[in-house]
């Protein structure tokens, strides 16, 4: 089974691509997690429906078995980068997003864990027709006080999102 992982922060920092990797690890009995890289999207604008980036990307969707979006929450929603690739990927023919599988990973330094972008991402998610799994959702508060060395390391939540990847690998057997 593959499936392709959205980060949506482009941050050479970023937690939700050290999440992504842990995650690619625990996941890899269960699927294996293909990097969708968004990074050299150009700003959506009508006229690069051809950019390389972007064409590339929705092919690995569309031949994938499903999604995961690894994003944080900016000013209560949607990073801006990840919904500029959610939108240029949109205009793509055939839609790549269409009937496929999908789930959300999120965490934040505070206590609301990614909650409300989240609720936007499924929102998108609706226009988009992608089946996003209700249960179990991921909203990891207190992010850096679980980090050691790049690596979650606490134990709870590490184990979740190891159930979290082998639930998402039922969810798309459905499909
Ligand atoms: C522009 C901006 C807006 C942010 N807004 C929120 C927010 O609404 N809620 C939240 O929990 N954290 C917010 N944060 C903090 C992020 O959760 C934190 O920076 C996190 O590390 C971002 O994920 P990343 O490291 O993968 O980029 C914001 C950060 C930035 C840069």
């Amino acid at each position: 089974m593959k499936i392709i992982g959205i980060v949506g922060s482009l941050r050479k920092d970023s937690l939700h691509r050290k999440v992504f990797n842990q995650y690619k690890e625990l996941a890899k009995e269960h699927f294996e997690l293909i990097d969708g890289e968004i990074a050299e999207f150009p700003m959506y604008d009508g006229e690069h429906d051809d950019h390389p980036a972007v064409v590339t990307l929705a092919e690995q969707i569309r031949s994938a078995d499903g999604v995961i979006f690894f994003s944080p929450e900016y000013n209560y929603s949607i990073p801006g980068s990840l919904k500029n690739a959610l939108d240029a990927l949109s205009r793509q023919n055939p839609q790549p997003f269409a009937g496929k599988p999908a789930a959300i990973v999120g965490a934040s330094p505070g206590n609301a864990g990614t909650a409300r972008m989240q609720y936007h991402l499924r929102q998108v998610g609706v226009f988009l027709d992608l089946h996003i799994m209700n249960k179990p959702e991921v909203m990891i508060s207190g992010a850096f006080s679980k980090l050691q060395d790049d690596v979650i390391v606490d134990e709870q939540t590490v184990e979740f999102l190891g159930l979290h990847a082998k639930s998402f690998a039922e969810f798309v057997r459905r499909f």
